[in-house]
C-alpha cells in the first residue's frame, strides 16, 4: 500500500511595490512560474513617476495574471493562498496589487498572507539549493534600501545596519542620469564599467558602524563632473566607461568594507547578497573573492531573483502560510518598515 501523500500548498504570488507588476506561483517551495512586466514608461523621466506606476499596474495586471497561471500548468481551484507585498512601496502601485489580491482570496475563500518586500528579498535565498543556513548575514541592495540584516531564521531578521541617505540603487541611478543615461542606469552603468577602468578616485563615506552614506558620492561625482567639463566639454563622453568603473568600484568596496566588518564581529560566515544592486557584476565578483579569502558560504541570487519578482514573495508567503500567519482583509499597504 503506498504512503499517503500530503496535498500540495500552491501559492500564488503577486508583487506590485514600484515599477515591476510581478506575478508567482510556487507548489511545495518550488517555483512553476514567475512573470515580470517591467515598465520602461519611466525610462526617460529620471525616475519612477508614482501616478504612472499604479496605472501602469492597473493596466498589465490581468495580462501578467494570466500568463503566470497559464505557465505554471494550474488554474485557479488549485490554490491554497494569495501572498501579496504589502510595503514598503509606493502606496498607489501597493494598493493595485493588495487589492487584485483581496479579490481573489475573497473569490476563491483562501487565506492571504502579508509579504514585506525587504523579506522578500532576503527569502529569495530560500528558493533553490543550496540554502543559507541560519545565522545568515544578507546585504540588501535595492533602489530604496542598502541594509546588513542578521537572518536568525525565516521569520526572525535584524537589521544590523542601513543607509542614512541614499540607496546604494539610488547612487547608480542618481550618478548614471549625471552621466546622462536613461532610468534605472544601474545595469547601465555595470555593462560600462565592465569595459572601463576604475581611474578616477571617489571618496568613501566614513560612517560608524555598519551603516551606509551614499550622498556625498553623489556631491563629489557631481563636482568631479562640473572641473572636468569647465576644461572639456567632452569628458563624460570621452571618459563615461573609466567614470562608470570608478563609480562602481567605490561603491562594491562601500557595500564590501561594512558587510565584512559584520562578519568578522558577528563570526557569521554565511553570507549573501540581494535586491536589485545584487545583480551588479562588480558586487558579485567582490563577494565571491571575499568568500573564497574569508572562508564563507556566499549566496548570490540567479539574475531573476534580484530586481523585483513574486517568487520572492511567493517563497516568503509559503512560509508564513506553514506557519498559520494569515492576513486580514482590512490589510493596508505601507511606504516604510521592516
Ligand atoms: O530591488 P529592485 O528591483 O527594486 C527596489 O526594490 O528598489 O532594485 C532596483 C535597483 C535600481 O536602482 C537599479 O538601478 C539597480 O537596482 N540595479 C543595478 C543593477 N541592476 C539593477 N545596479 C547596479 N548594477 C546592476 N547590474
Ligand atoms: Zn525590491
Amino acid at each position: 500500500m503506498g504512503k499517503k501523500s500530503s496535498p500540495s500548498v500552491v501559492i500564488l504570488a503577486i508583487e506590485s511595490s514600484c515599477d515591476d507588476t510581478s506575478i508567482a506561483v510556487l507548489r511545495d517551495g518550488e517555483v512553476l512560474s514567475n512573470i515580470v512586466s517591467s515598465q520602461i514608461a519611466h525610462k526617460d523621466l529620471g525616475g519612477v513617476i508614482p501616478e504612472l506606476a499604479s496605472r501602469k499596474h492597473l493596466e498589465k495586471i490581468d495580462y501578467v495574471m494570466d500568463a503566470a497561471l497559464s505557465e505554471s500548468g494550474l488554474s485557479l481551484k488549485d490554490l491554497t493562498a494569495i501572498g501579496v507585498t504589502a510595503g514598503p512601496g509606493l502606496l498607489g502601485s501597493l494598493l493595485v496589487g493588495l487589492s487584485y489580491a483581496k479579490g481573489l482570496s475573497l473569490q476563491l475563500d483562501i487565506p492571504l498572507v502579508e509579504v514585506n518586500h525587504m523579506h522578500a528579498h532576503i527569502l529569495a535565498h530560500f528558493i533553490d539549493d543550496p540554502k543559507p543556513s541560519f545565522p545568515f548575514l544578507c546585504l540588501t541592495v535595492s533602489g530604496g534600501h542598502t541594509q546588513i540584516v542578521k537572518i536568525s531564521s525565516v521569520s526572525e531578521m535584524e537589521i544590523l545596519g542601513e543607509t542614512r541617505d541614499d540607496a546604494a540603487g539610488e547612487a547608480f541611478d542618481k550618478i548614471g542620469k549625471m552621466l546622462g543615461l536613461d532610468y534605472p542606469s544601474g545595469p547601465q552603468v555595470d555593462k560600462l564599467a565592465q569595459e572601463g577602468q576604475a581611474i578616477y578616485d571617489f571618496p568613501i563615506s566614513n560612517i560608524p558602524a555598519y551603516d551606509y552614506s551614499f550622498s556625498g558620492l553623489k556631491t563629489a561625482v557631481k563636482y568631479f563632473l562640473r572641473d572636468e567639463i569647465k576644461k572639456d566639454k567632452s569628458f563624460i563622453a570621452k571618459h563615461l566607461k573609466d567614470i562608470c568603473a570608478s563609480v562602481q568600484a567605490i561603491i562594491v568596496k562601500t557595500l564590501m568594507q561594512k558587510l565584512i566588518s559584520a562578519s568578522e564581529d558577528s563570526g557569521i560566515l554565511e553570507v549573501g547578497i540581494a535586491g536589485g544592486v545584487s545583480a551588479n557584476s562588480g558586487l558579485r565578483q567582490a563577494l565571491k573573492v571575499t568568500a573564497v579569502e574569508r572562508s564563507w558560504n556566499a549566496y548570490i541570487p540567479q539574475i531573476s531573483y534580484t530586481t523585483d519578482n513574486a517568487a520572492m514573495v511567493a517563497i516568503s508567503a509559503y512560509y508564513k502560510y506553514l506557519g498559520s500567519q494569515y492576513a486580514d482583509l482590512s490589510l493596508t499597504p505601507f511606504t516604510r518598515g521592516f
